[in-house]
């Protein structure tokens, strides 16, 4: 079954086609991050206009390297949140457009699902019941996965998304969006125990992230006690990449611990990690030296977002459930637990 994805939550325009939930025939990703790099994270309306100008020419590439033409395609599946409600419109009437022009079956996925399907994308069994951990730009979330499409809601953040932790504190240390990479690297030239900073707890919820206050802590470590994000650094060049490691050691710290704990409480056999944050090395290598359990990472190129994820799971959501109504409206909040 040959599927086609399509992916425009944020600030990635994305076409991909798929084969069976598996095979990627195409994978194509036109990300904006030099439209939003002057603003220090994603600008709406800027995102939409450049969704606009170059979705109808990312499917055309997609079926040019799949070496497909329209016809062949057996689904078009389309994330329909959550994410900004005119960025979702756009890649939604798109799909909606290939969908009724082509006479394919239509279906709507939820993009945080998504993510907790890349890194099961390669593996024809998954190990079952997992716990799955989102760290994205715009999700932080533990759920206990059952199987593909039933998932029980562990925790989530109450405030920042991790990886909107990541992007404001390089906001702070005058690094590029987006923020997660490059503080990744200029954390590996720093020592983590020149500053010191706490991961934050919610009071009587084991399973939630907070992560606002790790943030306010390193704004007043770079900025002092005023709090003033235009206040002048404080901090020396040579000083940065100390701050950068030790955030990062902090955050990253934080969601290692909680999902080990949360896969054991749980009764989980494995973990499956999605989402921008799991391309980080530094957490990589701490779950390799502290879990006792079999860790699964969506390949690089499925980490990011991107339409393949989306294709993929849009398959196993159309052999469970069939095809979704062309009314079908995007949703810029969608529980995971009843995607
Ligand atoms: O999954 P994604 O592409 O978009 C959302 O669905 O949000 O994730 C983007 C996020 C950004 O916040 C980015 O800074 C972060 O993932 N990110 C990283 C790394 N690569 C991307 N964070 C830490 N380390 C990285 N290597
Ligand atoms: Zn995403």
């Amino acid at each position: 079954m040959i599927v086609l994805g399509i992916e425009s939550s944020c600030d990635e325009t994305a076409c991909a086609i798929v084969d069976s939930g598996r095979h990627i025939l195409a994978n194509v990703v036109a990300s904006q991050h030099d439209l939003h790099t002057l603003y220090g994270g994603v600008f709406p309306e800027v995102a939409c206009r450049r969704h606009i100008e170059v979705i109808a020419p990312i499917v055309s590439e997609a079926l040019y390297d799949a070496k497909l033409s329209k016809s062949s395609l057996d689904l078009i599946a389309v994330a329909r949140g959550p994410g900004l409600i005119g960025a979702l419109i756009i890649g939604m009437n798109m799909a909606k457009g290939l969908s009724f022009g082509l006479n394919k079956p239509f279906i709507g996925v939820n993009h945080v699902e998504a993510h907790l399907y890349a890194a099961m994308m390669p593996q024809e069994m998954p190990l079952l019941p997992a716990l799955g951990v989102v760290i994205s730009g715009g999700h932080t979330f533990l759920v206990r996965i059952e199987e593909i499409g039933t998932y029980t809601l562990i925790g989530t953040t109450v405030d920042d998304a991790i990886g909107e932790a990541f992007d404001k504190v390089a906001v702070m240390l005058g690094l590029p969006y987006p923020g997660g990479p490059a503080i990744e690297a200029l954390a590996e030239r720093g020592d983590p125990k020149k500053f010191s900073f706490k991961p934050g707890k919610v009071k009587g919820r084991p399973w939630d992230f907070s992560f606002s206050g790790l943030k306010t802590a390193v704004l007043y470590a770079t900025k002092g006690a005023s709090g003033k994000r235009d206040a002048p650094l404080l901090i020396t060049e040579e000083e940065k990449p100390h701050v950068a490691a030790a955030f990062q050691e902090a955050a990253l710290k934080d969601i290692v611990d909680r999902a080990l704990k949360a896969a054991d409480h749980f009764g989980c056999k494995a973990l499956y990690f999605g989402g921008g944050v799991s391309n980080n090395c530094y957490l990589r290598s701490l779950l390799a030296q502290k879990s006792g359990l079999p860790v699964f990472w969506p390949p690089f190129n499925l980490s990011l977002d991107n339409a393949a994820m989306i294709a993929g799971l849009g398959y196993h959501q159309f052999l469970r459930k069939g095809r979704d109504p062309l009314s079908l409206a995007p949703q810029t909040r969608i529980s995971l637990a009843n995607p």
